[in-house]
């Protein structure tokens, strides 16, 4: 009998990027051949689904299961292009208080005998569907953009884990839509000064992408093609949750040399060997 890994992915403000977060990290996990599901909590404004490219098969949501409608093996969505990639989705008209928490857990508990990780999509907000998902995990990722208000309510959010029974440890957080241009200007929070503001580790550093953009208006996760530079910042992430030391740096000195002006001294050099 498998005991899931539960992740839950959220964040102090709404709109840092979570649910992009959610399906291009379980994704990844997925790659390696582990079995991923992903829970959408955010009962009335779903959209992992869309992100994921399953809005066009979702019949039953968590509302059937825990109404006893249905079983969650006939709720769960399996992706068509990765087949050890599931989604449990969420219900579009139901509202995040009709989720009583030990039905939440009920379920989640179901569903940790039969994968390997279950990466839950915290909804915006410290309210029922917050909590709700938060209480199920016994690992975190906060999400922040690297703007003050959102690093101020991410602190908040710390501390309510933490209040839940969250250890310190198992709470990591990620900085998504770092402008690099700001941030090689030095006009950006750094990584260092937002590890101090939260007292956590930074377990990613994600840019801000067209492909990101793009990738989710297509509903195929950029991981999907290993090839873009986003996708191997995504699996830096999934190394360091399995525990490899890989340094923050890496991820952003893969987008180092993108300028034109680093084209042109490379297409000289080119020419002259
Ligand atoms: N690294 C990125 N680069 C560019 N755009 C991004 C990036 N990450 C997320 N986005 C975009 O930001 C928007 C919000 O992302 P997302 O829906 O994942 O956030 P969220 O935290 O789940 O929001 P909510 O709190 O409403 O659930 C989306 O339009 C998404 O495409
Ligand atoms: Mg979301």
């Amino acid at each position: 009998m498998k005991k899931a890994e539960r992740i839950v992915v959220t964040s102090g403000k709404g709109g840092v990027g979570k649910t992009t977060i959610v399906a291009n990290v379980g994704a990844q996990i997925a790659k390696g051949g582990e079995k991923v599901c992903l829970v959408d909590a955010d009962i009335g404004l779903r959209n992992l689904d869309i992100v994921l490219g399953l809005e066009n098969k979702i019949v039953y949501t968590i509302m059937d299961v825990i109404n006893g409608f249905a079983d969650v093996e006939k709720v769960l969505i399996r992706h068509p292009r990765m087949k050890n990639l599931y989604l449990l989705p969420a219900s579009q008209i139901a509202t995040k208080e009709m989720v009583d928490p030990s039905d939440f857990s009920r379920v989640v508990d179901e569903l940790s005998e039969d994968f390997d990780y279950i990466i839950i999509d915290s909804p915006a907000g410290i309210e029922r569907g917050f909590k709700n998902s938060i209480m199920v995990a016994e690992k975190a990722i906060v999400v922040v953009n690297p703007e003050l208000p959102s690093i101020t309510d991410a602190d908040r959010v710390m501390g309510i884990l933490e209040a839940e029974g969250l250890q310190s440890h198992g709470i990591k957080v990620i900085i998504n839509r770092i402008k690099l241009n700001l941030l090689k200007n030095g006009k950006l929070l750094g990584r260092e000064e937002i590890e101090n503001a939260l007292s956590s580790d930074v377990i990613g550093m994600i840019p801000d992408s067209d492909d990101v953009i793009l990738s989710v208006n297509e509903g195929v996760p950029v991981v999907f093609n290993g090839n873009l530079k986003v996708s191997k910042v995504f699996e830096n992430i999934v190394n360091r949750m399995k525990g490899e030391r890989i340094p923050i740096e890496e991820d952003l000195k893969i987008f180092e040399r993108e300028g034109i002006f680093y084209r042109f001294v490379s297409f000289l050099s080119k020419r002259r060997r």
